[in-house]
C-alpha cells in the first residue's frame, strides 16, 4: 500500500488520498444501488446511485498531453465555481483505478484544442466514464461549470438555460454547511 501511494504521487496530477479512495471502494462494493432511495425525484433519470451524497468523482484524460495543464487549471476553476454555489463536491480519482471499479460512474475531462462546443452531453452510456469536453470555446469558470452540468446529465433546449427544478435537484439534494445561503442565492440568480 505504501508503494502504491508513492507511485500515485509520483505520476499523478490527482490529489486523492489513498485512504479516501479505499473507503469509496468499500462503499461501492458493499452498497446495493437498487435499495438506495433517490434523494430527489427531480434528479436526471440516469443519476448514478454513487452520486447520491453529492460527491462527484472525476478524472483527467492524461493522454491529452498538449492541453493537460490548461485542462487541470480550467476544471479546477469550474469545480470551485460550482462548489461555491451548490452542495456538490468534486473528488479526483486516479484514472487507472477508476476504470477498474465496477459500475463506477465518473466525469472524464478531456481537452480539445479545436473550437468545438462544450455545451453538449458527450456521453451515451449512463454508467461508467462520462466525457466532458473542454475546448477553447469554454474557458470561463462558469462555462466549464456549464459543461460539467451536461456531464451530470442536465439538459436544455437550444438557446435556453437548464431546467430550474432539475438543476436545483442536482445541485442541492445533499447536506452541506451553508446550504440555506447557497439556495437563496441560486433562487435570486434564477429570478433576476
Ligand atoms: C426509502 O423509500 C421508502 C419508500 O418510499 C421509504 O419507506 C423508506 O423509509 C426510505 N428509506 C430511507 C432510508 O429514506
Ligand atoms: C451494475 O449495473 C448494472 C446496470 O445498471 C446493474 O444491473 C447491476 O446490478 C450493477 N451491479 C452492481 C454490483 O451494482
Ligand atoms: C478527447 O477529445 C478529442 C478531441 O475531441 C478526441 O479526439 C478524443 O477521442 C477524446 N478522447 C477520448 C478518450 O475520448
Ligand atoms: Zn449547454
Amino acid at each position: 500500500m505504501e508503494r502504491m501511494h508513492k507511485t500515485l504521487s509520483r505520476n499523478g496530477y490527482w490529489t486523492i488520498n489513498l485512504i479516501v479512495l479505499l473507503c469509496n471502494f468499500n462503499t461501492i462494493i458493499t452498497e446495493s444501488c437498487q435499495s438506495k432511495n433517490r434523494t430527489s425525484a427531480f434528479l436526471p433519470a440516469d443519476w448514478p446511485c454513487g452520486w447520491m451524497s453529492g460527491e462527484i468523482p472525476f478524472v483527467f484524460n492524461f493522454y491529452s498531453i498538449s492541453g493537460i495543464q490548461r485542462l487541470i487549471s480550467l476544471v479546477q476553476k469550474g469545480h470551485n465555481y460550482l462548489e461555491k454555489r451548490s452542495c456538490l463536491k468534486f473528488v479526483e480519482y486516479d484514472p487507472m483505478l477508476a476504470v477498474k471499479i465496477k459500475n463506477f460512474t465518473y466525469l472524464f475531462y478531456n481537452y480539445s484544442g479545436v473550437l468545438e462546443s462544450c455545451c453538449w452531453p458527450y456521453y451515451n452510456r449512463p454508467v461508467g466514464r462520462r466525457m466532458v469536453l473542454i475546448t477553447p470555446v469554454c474557458s470561463l469558470p462558469s462555462e466549464v461549470a456549464h459543461a460539467t452540468l451536461h456531464g451530470l446529465g442536465l439538459e436544455h433546449a437550444r438557446h435556453d438555460s437548464f431546467n430550474e427544478i432539475n438543476a436545483k435537484a442536482a445541485l442541492f439534494s445533499y447536506q452541506c454547511p451553508d446550504i440555506q445561503v447557497k439556495l437563496q442565492s441560486f433562487e435570486g440568480i434564477r429570478r433576476s
